[in-house]
């Protein structure tokens, strides 16, 4: 197939162009390099440096004539929503609308899209939130995100365009970026393993659903023949603790000292977990990889890292 994937240079979008690509699939990349990288793009996959707002889209699908579209680029930093909500809605919303809009004028038959399960339901009435949980984002991220879900259905049910939405938890694994705002896996153990003191917000019981980036690769996969217009969370279901994520990673590096605590960062979520049922049945996708098992992984890649990379 050939696949126009946006985000394709970033952490998750790039885990799933290698697997597509080593399934034989024919992958453009489309990245603005506003937070991926060019070292994480696939040498076999073509690649386009522009942002999906740019009105030059409508010229790469003339051009690929892609069959479908994986759209995972997105900002994604929900401390900078709340600072410009306006540059978010832009990328978030307009981008994606301009994408959807080329989608529809060159026939593309199916559109997955990278939602957040982690930052649209709001702190969680019942755990785990299934895809009927009301819908009430704490952030201007989460709302952008949403927003384009309802894009999909719309163009759905006057264009046809076929769509399935994941709904991830938090994703981590290898090439999550460390020096960003999110991704505690990535960053603890980049601290860790350069000497630095982790910092826990709050006393470390608030909760996440983590969901290893092969897991979330394997749904992507999966995505591509099955599920009709619907939306899928992406999780495991499982609430996991800051504290157990310090302690788990702290075992695997040998890490000896305590955490820092500080005061707990507003709109945040406190507790979430994700159930998955729905993308049991519909993509026949459960996740494998205990959190043990992922962490131990990731801790792996992050090792290898800081060792070819030495702290200066
Ligand atoms: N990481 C998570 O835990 C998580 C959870 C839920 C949803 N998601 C979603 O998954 C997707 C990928 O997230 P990630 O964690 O890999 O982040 P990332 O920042 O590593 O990847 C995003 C990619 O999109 C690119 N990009 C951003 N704005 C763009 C634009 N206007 N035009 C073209 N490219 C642009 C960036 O350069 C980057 O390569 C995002 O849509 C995000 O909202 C991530």
């Amino acid at each position: 197939m050939k696949i126009l994937f946006t985000g394709g240079a970033g952490f998750i979008g790039s885990n799933v162009v290698d697997a597509l690509i080593g399934i034989g699939h024919e992958i453009v990349v489309v990245d603005n390099l506003s937070s991926g990288f060019r070292g994480n793009l696939n040498p076999n996959a073509k690649f386009y440096h522009l942002s999906i707002c740019d009105k030059e889209l409508s010229t790469i699908f003339e051009r690929e004539r892609p069959e479908v579209v994986h759209h995972h680029a997105a900002q994604i930093d929900v401390r900078k929503s709340a600072d410009d909500p306006i540059a978010d809605a832009e990328d978030n919303i307009l981008g994606s609308l301009n994408l959807l809009t080329s989608c529809v004028r060159f026939g593309v038959k199916r559109v997955i899209y990278a939602s957040t399960g982690g930052a649209i339901y709001g702190d969680v009435q019942y755990p785990p939130a299934d895809e009927n949980h009301p819908v009430n984002p704490i952030s201007q991220y989460g709302i952008s995100k949403h927003t384009v879900e309802h894009y999909l259905y719309l163009y759905s049910a006057l264009y046809g365009l076929d769509y399935v939405v994941l709904r991830y938890a938090n994703v981590y694994g290898p090439r999550q970026n460390p020096s960003g705002e999110a991704g505690v896996v990535a960053i603890f153990a980049t601290q860790m393993l350069t000497g630095q003191q982790p910092t826990i917000f709050g006393p470390g019981d608030k909760t996440r659903d983590y969901v290893h980036v092969a897991d979330v690769t394997e749904a992507n996969i999966l995505a591509l023949e099955r599920g009709t217009n619907t939306i899928l969370n992406i999780g495991t279901g499982v609430e996991t603790s800051d504290q157990e994520i310090f302690d788990t990673l702290a075992e695997v590096l040998g890490y000896q000292g305590p955490p820092v605590y500080a005061p707990l960062r507003k709109g945040e979520v406190y507790r979430i977990s994700l159930g998955c049922d729905k993308a049991r049945e519909e993509l026949g996708w459960s996740p494998k990889l205990s959190l043990k098992e992922g962490i131990a992984r990731t801790a792996e890649y992050y090792r290898a890292l800081a060792q070819r990379s030495p702290a200066k």
